[in-house]
């Protein structure tokens, strides 16, 4: 079985990043790169995390107009990476634009084409969050809405939050990746994820990958709390 965990960098500089990276990478699947440490430490970051030879998940969730997305996702296959998230809620033409930027850029480069991710609703909003922008719909409906235009305009793959998985395997293709944060163990301090599951709940609800941050960085011994999830997937 491959190891479903990707470890979320999130550290301010690339040397906290690649300390980090060196000390769990045998216990982890690949790594994310988000928007914190990518604006900090630019695009060298992700050359030098590659270099460890693990993947790279490179978190900046792309949402502008079709051209230019599509421009940013040949940017980041050329980088090498191997996933990226955009907007759903870009629209069902900037998807194909990236999907198609992905797969022209791959296949130019001779490389496998990384996995584009759709971000549906931002786990930190509402149903007020979402009608102040003027969508007036629950957000779980509007996260089916989005992870169904996801899939049919191409992308193999989505960000859910735990609690998504089950609902979004019974409209979505088998084949389309869920990659899923808000992973919690129990074992750690409470902080700003509210709706968790463990990782092994996680995985038997269907998800693919289970992004990790604050339990694996955040502990005193990063290698052995890596480890310890690893373990409790077996
Ligand atoms: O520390 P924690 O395990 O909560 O980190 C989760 C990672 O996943 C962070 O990088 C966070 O930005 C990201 N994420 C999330 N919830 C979402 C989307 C992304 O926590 N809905």
């Amino acid at each position: 079985m491959r190891n479903p965990i990707i470890a979320a960098l999130d550290v301010p500089s690339a040397e906290q990043a690649l300390a980090l990276a060196e000390q769990i990478a045998p216990a982890v699947g690949a790594f994310k790169i988000g928007k914190e440490l990518f604006v900090a430490a630019g695009p060298d970051i992700v050359r030098r995390v590659r270099a460890t030879g693990a993947p790279v998940f490179l978190d900046l969730k792309f949402h502008d107009i079709p051209n230019t997305v599509a421009k940013a996702v040949a940017s980041a296959v050329r980088l090498d990476v191997q996933m990226l998230t955009l907007h759903a809620s870009g629209g069902s033409e900037m998807m194909r634009a990236a999907e198609k930027a992905a797969q022209d850029t791959a296949k130019m480069l001779g490389r496998p084409v990384p996995l584009v991710l759709g971000v549906t609703v931002l786990t930190s909003s509402n149903r007020e969050t979402l009608a102040e922008i003027g969508c007036d719909v629950d957000p779980e409906q509007q996260v089916l809405r989005l992870a169904r235009l996801a899939a049919a305009s191409g992308l193999r793959g989505l960000v859910c939050s735990p609690l998504e998985i089950v609902a979004l395997r019974k409209i979505l293709p088998t084949e389309i990746q869920l990659v899923t944060p808000g992973i919690r163990t129990g074992s750690e301090k409470a902080d700003d994820q509210k709706r968790t599951l463990t990782p092994r709940e996680a995985m038997e609800a269907g998800a693919s990958w289970l992004v990790i941050g604050r339990p694996i960085y955040a502990a005193e011994n990063p290698r052995a709390a890596a480890e310890k999830i690893l373990e409790s997937l077996s």
